[in-house]
């Protein structure tokens, strides 16, 4: 047995160390390539990336950090221990043991798309009745030891053999809402127990997670909710997106030894255009648009008459969710207008939209509130106001909001204010820029494509208003 075991270990450090050759050779090509000094080319491992991206922007000196993914580096759930700004190593599941693998296996042999419909199971997990798939997919990884993260699966999920029997075999005895429903409640027991062992072991009670799997927003609520844990940290763009930002601030570190720790704010940190290269793009396709100087007001105005309006302003957010910059605005008090955001955009969701809430809402509309800005976890809807917000509530009577502060977005705070003030209801139904497929748009020139392919009511792009009715000079 002990043969074995080393044997196994064995193997790993070589793995390890090929792959960290392979890196050098990778290296030395990018600073052949551009002429760059290969001695300012630094190596960060793909779960330290998603570490480092989440505890130096957690603003917490002491943290629990794990992050989970499909794999990075050989690993596919990592938990480090971040103390005064370093991250300590303690333990990491093996990348064919992989919880975002065994999600992605489950999205693919239901018929989505791998690797960007996750979200649509956990959606449908609402909808189906845990218990009955629940002893397959129990099998399917089980925990051998919880301190070393050492999981034993019983199916092929690197070669989405699994995937494959869920579509062949287990379809035809189980629905796909009951499918998705054990899956989430696997899902969850699984970094629920990793979440409560290592609080206990190591004694740290704030949690964040980064990796793609930290964007189920169901299982974030779960570990909020803990007892034991005293607040959770998702960084905004959690998936591999988010791995350029964890390697700078990680290198940073190594480069200063500064304990390099802060608090975000906002991911409000792309491009922005001003209204001058906005008037040129507006003329370049010879569209008709009107100055409006009060245009936040104007776009609260329309919302309120029941419009679909595009919101264009300011810097573009980083990461997978549109926060307001990039985002298309509606009423969320019926659920027809989630038809109709679909067809236009040609989408399929079969989810509600998130919404935007008012920072001094947010607690009347939502049980166990704490503040949360990124649209990264769900929150039970008060039962009085379940029935307000149709679009935006799921079946379960969850939603997933971002919280909006006054300071951090102020024009889009006033949109909110302004709706609420005639609506009685400070919340807005927001969903990203883009027809489906397509990335959230940047540019003028982006905005203006996706409001001439959707057909929207209206497009506010800087000052100007685009009007879906009145669309060429
Ligand atoms: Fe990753």
């Amino acid at each position: 047995m002990w043969r074995l075991i080393f044997s196994f270990r064995k193997i790993l450090l070589v793995r390890r160390i090929e792959e960290y050759l392979n890196k050098l050779v990778v290296a030395k090509k990018i600073s052949n390539a551009h002429d760059f000094p290969s001695n300012r080319i630094f190596l960060v491992d793909h779960h330290v990336c998603h570490a480092a991206s989440a505890y130096r922007t957690s603003g917490l000196g002491r943290a629990l950090v794990i992050t989970i993914d499909g794999s990075g580096d050989g690993y596919s759930t990592v938990v480090y221990k971040g103390g005064d700004g370093n991250l300590e190593f303690i333990a990491g599941a093996s990348e064919e043991a992989s919880l975002g693998k065994l999600y992605s296996n489950v999205t693919l042999g239901l018929g989505f798309k791998k690797l960007s419909d996750e979200g649509k199971v956990m959606g449908l997990a609402a909808c189906g009745n845990p218990d009955l798939f629940y002893p397959i997919i129990d099998e399917a990884i089980r925990v051998v030891d919880i301190d070393r993260l050492h999981f034993e699966k019983k199916y092929d999920l690197v070669g989405n053999g699994f995937a494959r029997l869920i579509k062949n075999e287990y379809l035809k005895r189980f629905t796909r809402e009951d499918i998705a429903a054990a899956t989430q409640r696997k899902f969850e027991e699984t970094v629920i127990a990793i979440v409560k062992h290592f609080v206990d072991k190591t004694g740290i009670r704030h949690v964040v997670f980064a990796g793609g799997a930290a964007s189920n927003v169901l299982m974030n609520q779960k570990v909020r909710e803990l007892d034991i844990v005293d607040g959770l940290y998702v960084f905004p763009n959690m998936g591999d997106g988010g791995l350029s930002a964890g390697a700078a601030l990680e290198v940073c570190y190594w480069q200063t030894h500064k304990n390099s720790i802060s608090k975000i704010d906002d991911v409000y940190w792309g491009p922005e255009y001003s209204n001058e290269e906005i008037r040129e793009a507006i003329s370049r396709n010879g569209l008709k648009a009107d100055w409006v100087d009060k245009i936040d007001d104007k776009i609260a105005g329309l919302i309120c008459e029941g419009y679909l309006v595009a919101r264009v302003q300011g810097r573009m957010e980083f990461g997978p969710r549109a926060l307001g910059n990039r985002s298309v605005l509606a009423l969320p008090s019926s659920r027809e207008v989630v038809e109709r955001i679909n067809k236009l955009f040609k989408r399929d969701e079969f989810m509600p939209f998130a919404p935007s809430i008012l920072e001094d809402c947010a607690p009347v509309y939502l049980e166990k509130y704490s503040y949360s800005p990124f649209m990264v976890e769900t929150f039970s809807v008060k039962r009085e106001f379940l029935d307000k917000f149709p679009a935006v509530i799921h079946v379960d009577g969850t939603l997933r909001p971002q919280v909006v502060r006054r300071e951090v977005n102020p024009g889009y705070w006033n949109i909110i204010k302004k709706v609420g003030d005639i609506s009685s209801f400070y919340i807005v139904l927001n969903t990203s820029y883009n027809m489906h497929g397509e990335p959230i748009v940047c540019s003028p020139q982006d905005a203006i494509n996706t409001f001439l392919a959707s057909g929207i009511d209206y497009l506010a792009l800087g000052n100007y208003l685009l009007s879906g009715n009145q669309v060429y000079v």
